[in-house]
């Protein structure tokens, strides 16, 4: 929303949300998300023609546009629980769109949502006798996390879906002229409403699948001597492959990726499609035995015991230039290690300490044996292991021997995103394991 108002001074863009504290926040110098580029945007838009504000009924009225972009976490309770969507908040939404709303508007879907929210939504405002006054149309975002802006800014496509009437069409032509103010009009994309829907939750299905896919390939390759890398160039080297979203990791984590799929897994469920809800269902399976074998791998090469032993985990966050930690492979790894009755003390740059333990440990539970540090090199200070998790930058550019000399011997360094330079790590003294790379024999 921050960059419509950038891009386009003549609308006033109101974000409006019922928490204070959030709101608060929004309006302060210190924003609620990191991410990269942000600040500057609100800063330059904010109190122009972008504002923050609890008003929410006040920001319904006087909308000609309605951005829906609220919270669809997976239900955890009742008919669906664990796959579907939660879609309480969405209907909340509608509701009080229907309540508020005293003249025409487009409601737009931004949030996730599973194929046919949109019909939730229209059939509550007409129930409401909004009927013939609103439009509802579906805009999924395709941004990821650390380079939302420049994603904004030069999005590969906007997806717009609408009703094939008239009215749903102009609708359509509305909110597309929007995104022309920046986006080349032939990556602007309309197509029904149930395409774009469905669309959104393929497109991450499809990026998850990749990962699974290459991330079983590793496995092939620690057990034959090939190199998950050089794979990955080979055959993204095809161009109908492509070069992208082929890195081998500890597993892929985010708020996207596994609530997509399960969703997708429960509308195939829910249409009587048991074969291809198991088929999708594969790429999370996979990705769970990705970050299971990397705690295993760590636990057999302490010669099956890691208890009592020092596990330093470099990063936490679910990938690199983000603070934020849903899904992100750091816990199942850490509550593995814990489980096993090692000590494990994470450093991530962007991430605080409470929120690592909450995270690992739950509200309000203790472990000693868990412990969070201040840089790289307390972390590691003691440990048998160091394990890389997420793929920060500053990771690459550490004082290895430094570490090498701090830890207990034999030393040994996981990388779970390739990140680091195996050899040189070697020559130093670890005994270094990436992702999908055999370890030399001694
Ligand atoms: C994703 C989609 O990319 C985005 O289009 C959608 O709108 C939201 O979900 P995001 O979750 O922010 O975005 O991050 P992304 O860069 O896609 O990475 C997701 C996870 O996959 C991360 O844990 C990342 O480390 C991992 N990953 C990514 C890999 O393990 N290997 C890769 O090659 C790429």
């Amino acid at each position: 929303m921050a960059v419509i108002a950038l891009k386009s001074p003549d609308i006033e863009v109101r974000v409006v949300d019922m928490n204070e504290k959030r709101i608060a926040e929004w309006n302060s110098d210190t924003l609620p998300v990191y991410e990269p580029g942000l600040d500057e945007v609100v800063r330059t838009a904010r109190g122009r023609n972008l504002f923050f504000s609890t008003d929410v009924d006040g920001g319904i009225r006087e909308a000609d546009i309605i951005f829906v972009a609220v919270n669809t976490p997976t239900k955890m309770y009742g008919v669906g629980a664990g796959k579907a969507a939660d879609l309480r908040y969405i209907e909340a939404v509608a509701r009080k769109i229907a309540q508020v709303a005293t003249g025409p508007k487009i409601i737009v879907e931004k949030s996730t949502i599973p194929v046919k929210t949109s019909e939730t939504i229209k059939d509550i405002l007409a129930a409401n006798g909004q009927a013939g006054r609103m439009q509802v149309l579906s805009n999924p975002e395709f941004l990821a996390e650390g380079t939302a802006v420049a994603d904004l800014f030069a999005p590969d496509r906007v997806l717009i879906g609408g009703e094939r009437t008239p009215e749903g069409q102009k609708a359509v032509e509305t909110l597309a002229s929007v995104y022309a103010r920046w986006v080349p009009r032939e990556r602007i994309i309309t197509t029904n409403l149930w395409s774009a829907e469905l669309s959104k939750l393929v497109a991450n299905a499809f990026l998850a699948q990749r990962i699974s896919s290459i991330n079983s390939v590793s496995a092939l390759c620690e057990a034959t001597g090939a190199d998950v890398d050089e794979v990955a160039h080979a055959i993204g080297r095809d161009s109908r492959i492509g070069p992208k979203f082929l890195k081998a990791s500890v597993g892929f984590g985010g708020s996207c990726f596994q609530k997509d799929i399960l969703n997708l897994v429960y509308l195939c469920q829910r249409f009587g499609l048991p074969e291809v809800a198991a088929y999708w269902e594969s790429v999370v399976k996979m990705n769970d035995w990705q970050k299971a074998r990397f705690s295993s791998r760590i636990v057999s090469t302490l010669y099956n015991s890691a208890a009592d032993k020092r596990i330093a985990v470099l990063g936490f966050a679910f990938k690199k230039d983000t603070n934020d930690t849903r899904e992100t492979a750091a816990i199942n790894i850490c509550r593995d290690l814990l489980a096993e009755q090692a000590h494990v003390v994470v450093y991530d740059p962007r991430v605080s300490e409470a929120w690592i333990r909450q995270e690992v440990l739950g509200a309000g539970v203790e472990n000693a044996r868990l412990t969070v540090a201040k840089d790289p090199y307390e972390a590691a200070r003691g440990a048998h292991v160091l394990a890389v998790v997420t793929e920060w930058d500053e990771f690459k550019g550490l004082d290895y021997t430094r570490i090498h000399e701090s830890m207990a011997k034999p030393a040994h360094v996981f990388d779970g995103r390739n990140i680091l330079d195996l050899p040189k790590l070697r020559a130093i003294g670890f005994r270094a394991q990436g992702i999908g790379k055999q370890e030399p024999q001694a």
